[in-house]
């Protein structure tokens, strides 16, 4: 088994229930794309996205979920609940959460389990700061989030990993192609010695992927995929990236 490519749209605090025309319309212009789609929007739009999608193959995730599978956690989502109405994936530790939240690699990877457990895809996000790529730290950083991120009972078929630099997101400025490489093969190593099934894990890149740079960015050995901010909530935006991934 290859990794399966994903290109996977991570909507953030962004969309109402009228943005959900943009789906349908993505929908309707990639019928039949050659790799996965998902989309990750508020909570509160999965489940009136699922029902309106229904059978058109785009998947649909959380962006958060989490370590406990019920109880006293005012304005939480446990991951059961994200599967009930529709999610089959859900984003863990992004640079957002972890940097507005306090979450550490631990508690992704207690989140992560909590997703394995419910049945949903984790995609858990690693990726270093401005101040540690200028430092030299980065594959370092990368590789310590990567041991403390993934929990045990990861699989290929459960997890899929997101390389996103800090520095990256929403800021219209990517890696070097030679950067995301030197990182995406480190964590192909890694997981190749950490779990059975590693080589099949699915890499994603994310940070300012658009039209313009997505065949770029899906040519780099060990990519197969994207994690895409702004440029998912449009399907004018989303669908070139899904095309570009397709024929990657
Ligand atoms: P942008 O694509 O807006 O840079 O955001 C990337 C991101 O954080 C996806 O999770």
């Amino acid at each position: 088994m290859a990794p399966r490519k994903l290109a996977a749209g991570n909507w953030k605090m962004n969309g109402t229930l009228a943005a959900l025309a943009e789906v349908e319309a993505l929908a309707e212009a990639h019928p039949a794309p050659g790799c996965d789609v998902l989309i990750c929007p508020p909570a509160v739009l999965i489940h009136p996205l699922s029902a309106r999608i229904e059978g058109r193959g785009i998947k649909l995730g959380g962006q958060d979920c989490h370590a406990k599978a019920s109880g006293a956690h005012t304005g939480d989502l446990a991951a059961a609940q994200l599967a009930d109405v529709g999610a089959s994936h859900v984003i863990l530790g992004h640079s957002e959460r972890r940097a507005d939240h306090g979450e550490t690699s631990e508690m992704v990877a207690a989140k992560a389990r909590a997703a394995h457990e419910a049945g949903l895809v984790a995609i858990i996000c690693l990726g270093e700061t401005e101040a540690q790529r200028d430092a030299g730290e980065t594959l370092d950083v990368i590789a310590a989030q990567l041991a403390a991120s993934l929990p045990e009972g990861a699989t290929a078929a459960n997890t899929v990993i997101a390389y996103e630099p800090v520095w990256a997101i929403g800021t219209g400025r990517t890696p070097t192609t030679e950067q995301i490489a030197e990182v995406h093969a480190l964590l192909r190593a890694d997981l190749g010695k950490r779990l059975s099934d590693g080589a099949d894990v699915a890499l994603l890149y994310g940070g300012s992927v658009k039209p313009s740079n997505a065949a770029e960015i899906f040519a780099i050995p060990h990519v197969n995929g994207a994690l895409v901010g702004g440029a998912s909530l449009k399907a004018a935006d989303f669908g070139p990236i899904v095309a570009a991934l397709s024929a990657a």
